[in-house]
């Protein structure tokens, strides 16, 4: 039976104080980070990278650390974030000429290997990697800034994926929330991460909770 997992994203804390903020989402019962890495390129916004990531893996011995590639090149960076104790490298699909080839060196490199897509991209575009993969991650926002309206139409792919491969881990990342989680729940997400509901949360551990109960159910 697959586990309901909320996986905070960083992205909208405070990055002055990452590792505070990162420890806080933890203690409050996060399953997992998700750390948005942005090159400027893939996106039109700029965030953290590898030396980053290392630093706070430094403090923060034993979390699940997912990185969300939104980079152009996401083959460029698999060494730098294994080395920094990535344990989840999720890129986006749409950049890259051999998806097959960047899924086996970053199992290779000891992560798991999660692929990516905009809402602009079929699922059909996906569903080929899926053997190859540990984890879809189908995006329910542009990529690129936290904050945004949840897309309820990328739920059509969600339920897709669930309906032909009821064991896959699919993950959903924007605008997902205590207003949108039921709708997620409902086409069978499991891996949620959701940034500014939760860090703007004056109750981060009730509403984690709220989250995975709902995909529980
Ligand atoms: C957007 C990022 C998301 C985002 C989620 O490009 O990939 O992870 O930070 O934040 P919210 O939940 O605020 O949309
Ligand atoms: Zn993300």
């Amino acid at each position: 039976h697959l586990k309901a997992l909320i996986g905070p994203s960083i992205l909208n804390a405070d990055l002055s104080k990452l590792y505070e903020e990162s420890q806080k989402l933890l203690d409050n019962g996060a399953d997992y980070l998700h750390l948005d890495v942005m090159d400027g390129h893939f996106v039109p916004n700029l965030t953290l990278g590898h030396p980053v990531v290392k630093c706070l893996r430094g403090k923060i011995k034993d979390a699940f650390f997912e990185t969300h590639m939104m980079v152009s090149n996401p083959e460029q960076w698999i060494l730098p974030m294994a080395d920094a104790g990535v344990n989840q490298y999720t890129f986006h699909i749409e950049p890259v000429d051999n998806v097959e080839e960047v899924c086996r060196k970053v199992r290779e490199n000891g992560m798991k290997v999660g692929v990516a897509i905009k809402p602009g991209t079929s699922v059909t575009e996906i569903e080929k990697y899926i053997s190859i993969s540990d984890m879809v991650l189908i995006m329910t926002v542009e990529p690129g800034f936290g904050g945004q309206k949840f897309m309820e139409n990328q739920m059509e792919k969600v339920k897709y994926l669930r309906d032909h491969y009821p064991l896959l881990d699919i993950e959903v990342d924007g605008g997902v929330g205590p207003s949108t989680i039921n709708c997620c729940a409902t086409a069978g997400a499991n891996m949620i991460v959701s940034g500014t509901a939760i860090i703007g949360s004056n109750d981060q551990a009730s509403t984690i909770q709220l989250m995975r109960d709902a995909v529980q159910q």
